[in-house]
């Protein structure tokens, strides 16, 4: 007997007027299934034989005539209690259509209601009756399975995941977030029925996905929708990224394996999904700049910036948000190498300023999927690059109390030295601009200079007063970085005349 588990106030409540109106209810699915392992539960779901939508609104009622929020067409009806969501249904007997998710639906019994549901560890009811208050409705061993930590539809499974296709997902995303392991046959069906997750949204699809990424392992899941076939359906990049080459007896690390490792490092220290992302993306362009060179081996020449726009594509395809999110990803996409570039040289103030000046507020995150990329099984290799880590999170830190180059923020955006020097777009004003950023990181005296970050430029005399002060009249440090030096010797004789 369950009893001792029901603490929420509801199911009292719920049992008298169940009693009252001689309706058979249960509570099933996720709520029992956590309330047994010990996991905080969700959103409460309540079963009834009859209608469901009436129960809600009785109950609701009785409570302080709270508000229902009533789904007619699927027969549902819910509402919050105390700070959970519980919703109420009538049990059903569904059969689906096989083009499609929609099912038609019956009223049913507990037992068809049970039947349906996805897993044998979902498909658990306690009973709210008076009769029989607190009963475990376990008609398929989901109990068993719990203790066996083992993830297995109630039908055959075929026939669970034909019936809804995201199931297939969902199994791979229940083993990994509570580390179960998937029932042969179960796992069988899902590599036999992978090509029905076609039917499935983009967005349904990526909320598994990342509830996966979000998991205490992640690369569990992904191995699994890997092997299963499902990966490949939804996400060819990752899959890509698998196998090895060999040349003249030289090959390069499965890509795969070595993402897997970062992405799980980094979900050691970091419970974000987009740094999670970043670290499963950062060399998704190796498979496309993959190069053998004589001499010098495998190369992947600018995967970094190839990657930054593919995380583009890919966020789009996927349906996942277009906005900072992904541009955070992006960067530290393109930066990811960065840190290790710069532990394997002498660390400089000035090389440390680039990297703080590109990452800004990022560069913590930065860090630690740099430093997780480190899979190298040579230890010594290993021990020297976290030696250097240690002196680049050193210098890091002196240079930030030093120069806040942190939020450093460009004196000049294109749009004013565009607008205060009647210059139409053109690349010169990149190459100003971009001449600035390096005089000042390069560390011509920006304090001694008098720059202040931020300050607005208002007028001409600041920016030529500015421009003199940054670069000390050393025209050579602006033009040999600039593409058209001639052009940008007339705009400085033009700001200093
Ligand atoms: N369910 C199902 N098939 C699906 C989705 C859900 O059979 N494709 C059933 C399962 O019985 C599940 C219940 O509906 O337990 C509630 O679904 P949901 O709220 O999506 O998942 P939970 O199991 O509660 O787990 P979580 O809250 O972690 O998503």
């Amino acid at each position: 007997m369950m009893q001792e588990y029901l603490t929420h106030p509801i199911f009292h409540v719920l049992a008298e007027i169940a009693e009252e109106n001689n309706i058979e209810t249960y509570v099933i699915g996720g709520y029992v299934r956590d309330l047994l392992l010990h996991r905080p539960s969700q959103d409460i779901d309540i079963v009834v034989q009859g209608n469901g939508i009436a129960l809600a609104e009785a109950t609701a009622q009785k409570l302080g005539h709270l508000k229902v929020s009533v789904f007619k067409n699927f027969g549902t009806a819910m509402f919050r209690y105390k700070g959970t969501e519980i919703e109420f249904v009538g049990a059903r007997k569904e059969s689906y259509r096989s083009d499609s998710r929609k099912p038609l639906v019956e009223a049913g019994t507990i037992d068809d209601d049970q039947k349906r549901r996805d897993f044998t560890i979902n498909a658990l009811a306690i009973s709210l009756n008076k009769k029989d208050y607190g009963r475990l409705v376990d008609p398929f061993k989901g109990l068993q399975h719990l203790q066996e930590r083992l993830i297995k539809t109630p039908l055959e499974p075929g026939i669970t995941f034909s019936d809804d296709p995201l199931r297939m997902m969902r199994a791979i995303r229940f083993a990994t977030q509570l580390n179960f392991k998937i029932e042969e046959n179960t796992f069988k069906a899902i590599r036999a029925n992978k090509d029905r997750l076609t039917i499935i949204s983009t967005e349904r699809i990526m909320d598994e996905f990342n509830k996966i990424m979000l998991s205490p392992e992640p690369s569990r899941g992904i191995f699994l929708l890997e092997e299963t076939g499902l990966l490949e359906m939804f996400f060819p990049e990752l899959t890509a990224l698998k196998g090895v080459e060999i040349i003249d007896g030289i090959g390069h690390k499965d890509n795969f394996y070595h993402t897997m490792a970062v992405l799980d490092t980094v979900a050691l220290y970091s419970n974000d999904l987009w740094l999670r992302w970043a670290a499963l993306l950062h060399d998704i362009a190796k498979p496309v700049t993959k190069k053998f060179i004589k001499g010098q081996g495998w190369t992947f020449y600018g995967h970094n910036h190839i990657g930054e726009r593919m995380v583009a594509k890919i966020f789009n395809r996927l349906k996942l948000p277009q906005n900072e999110k992904m541009k955070y990803v992006q960067k530290l996409v393109n930066l990811h190498m960065r840190p290790i570039v710069l532990s394997e040289e002498i660390v400089t103030d000035s090389a440390v300023r680039r990297l703080l000046f590109d990452t800004g507020n990022d560069i913590d995150d930065l860090m630690t999927l740099a430093e997780a990329d480190i899979t190298s099984k040579n230890e010594e290799k290993v021990k020297r690059f976290l030696k250097n880590f240690k002196i680049v999170r050193r210098k890091l830190k002196e240079v930030e109390e030093k120069d806040s180059i942190r939020n450093f923020q460009p004196p000049i955006s294109g749009e004013e030295i565009m607008e205060t020097f009647h210059l139409s777009p053109c690349r010169l004003i990149g190459d100003i601009k971009n001449a600035i950023k390096e005089a000042i990181l390069d560390g011509l005296g920006m304090k001694d200079a008098g720059y202040m970050p931020m300050r607005p430029l208002e007028d001409v005399v600041s920016l030529s007063v500015y421009w003199e002060s940054v670069v000390g009249g050393n025209e050579f440090a602006i033009t040999s970085k600039c593409k058209y030096p001639e052009k940008a010797i007339q705009f400085l004789d033009w700001c200093m005349s």
